[in-house]
């Protein structure tokens, strides 16, 4: 058996930066991974680009149990000190919309900018390297058994992730670790992920169909930004947000015209157009033909009774749809639910009843909205996490 003082169990983004973090500390670290490749997500995320924080990170942006829990960890480490160190390591951004802040190259240039500062931290890698078991010590700290070696350290920080995208190495094990020691979970289900609707719906025939800006609300919750119609249901970023607050049952209901007036527009409308050509201004053509289905044959503005014309406005301001459900883990980008925070010490990350076991980083019931958030949650809670182990 080997001695170090921390064995970090996952080298993602919150695993990296807790990694850097410690290491710099002067601690002994020994990162391990069971996968070969080093960071897909973050490789794969923001569509090759990183969105690697957002300017306006702040805690109501965050889904919790216990929505005061972030608050620690987003002061202790902000998206300032995140940006710092992008800065000194001379890698450029952009902020692409809503404070969302991008690479102009690409994610490669952040997965480099942490091996470097985990490098600085003299860790031990070990990745391709698989987790057989994990105990605690007869005299104290914990024993971590793997594919290549066994270690006995003080501290152990799971940092292994949620279960969206299983096909490049997400697993259960953070939570079934959180199991083994006794701390609750939060269920968990996929978020950030397209909402699917029943086969007989008319959402085949939308398909492909962009809304550029409409409002979703679900419950008290409401995101104004782009649809997209797919062939199972619809997706855009104002649905992956409200997906995260969505649970079975519940309906949500779609502005498609935010802001519009729709009666004062047909006043000011030619009374001899087809109705379809009027709308077309303001929607897809294609929505339109499809959404007028309803009403048969087409006819120009001047032969629809004025309830009727109510009629269309109320529902396209108030569109009542009812999800079957989600596209699920193969296409969500995180996991919402995990280890229950009333577990955790929101200053270090720690467990409050297990002392030297830490988790970080999606595993636990934190999750951000579309748009930085979700890194720089890994980024806080990493971290604090690596100042205290
Ligand atoms: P992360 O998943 O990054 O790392 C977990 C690590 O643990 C992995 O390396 C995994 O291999 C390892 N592991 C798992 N099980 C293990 C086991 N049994 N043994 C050993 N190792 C194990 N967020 C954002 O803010 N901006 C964005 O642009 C995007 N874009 C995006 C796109 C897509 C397609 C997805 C799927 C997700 C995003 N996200 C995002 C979300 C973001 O990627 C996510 O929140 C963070 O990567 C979470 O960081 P963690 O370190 O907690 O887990």
């Amino acid at each position: 058996m080997q001695e170090t003082d921390v064995v970090i169990i996952g080298a993602g983004a919150a695993g990296l930066m807790c990694a850097a973090t410690a290491g710099q500390r002067g601690r002994r670290v020994v990162l391990v991974d069971h996968s070969t490749k080093l960071a897909e997500k973050i490789r794969i995320s923001g569509g090759g680009r990183c969105n690697f924080t957002n300017l306006n990170i702040h805690p109501d942006c965050y889904l919790s149990n216990n929505p005061h829990f972030v608050k620690s960890a987003l002061k202790q480490y902000t998206q300032h000190d995140f940006i710092a160190m992008v800065y000194k390591h001379g890698l450029s951004f952009h902020e692409k919309t809503l404070g969302q802040l991008f690479c102009d190259q690409n994610s490669e240039g952040i997965i480099q900018m942490l091996k470097d500062e985990v490098e600085q931290g003299d860790v031990i890698w070990r990745m391709g390297t698989s987790v057989l078991s994990v105990a605690q010590g007869e005299s104290g700290g914990f024993i971590v058994e793997t594919s290549q070696e066994t270690w006995h350290c003080q501290s152990l920080v799971i940092a292994s992730g949620g279960l969206s995208i299983p096909q490049i190495g997400a697993t259960p094990m953070g939570y079934e670790i959180a199991k083994q020691f006794g701390l609750k979970i939060v269920p968990q289900a996929p978020a950030l992920v397209p909402l699917t609707f029943q086969a007989e719906d008319l959402w085949a025939e939308l398909a492909g169909v962009a809304i550029e800006d409409a409002i979703v609300s679900c419950k008290t919750q409401q995101f104004r930004e782009a649809i997209l119609f797919t062939h199972k249901g619809v997706s855009g970023p104002a649905i992956l947000q409200i997906s995260s607050y969505w649970q079975a049952g519940d309906t949500i209901e779609i502005d498609l015209i935010p802001d519009l007036d729709l009666q004062d527009y047909f006043a000011n409308a030619s009374r001899e157009a087809l109705l379809s050509t009027i709308l077309s201004d303001v929607l897809p053509k294609r929505f339109v033909q499809v959404w007028l289905q309803k009403l048969g044959e087409i006819k120009p503005l001047k032969q629809y009774s004025p309830k009727v014309l109510q009629g269309l406005e109320a529902e396209l301001h108030a569109w009542q749809v009812k999800p079957s459900g989600t596209v699920g883990y193969k296409k969500a980008e995180v996991t919402r639910g995990g280890v229950d925070t009333d577990e955790l010490l929101s200053k270090t990350m720690m467990s409050r009843n297990v002392a030297g076991l830490y988790f970080i980083g999606e595993v636990v019931d934190v999750t951000g909205w579309l748009g930085g958030y979700n890194f720089q949650w890994a980024w806080s809670s990493g971290y604090v996490a690596g100042m205290n182990i």
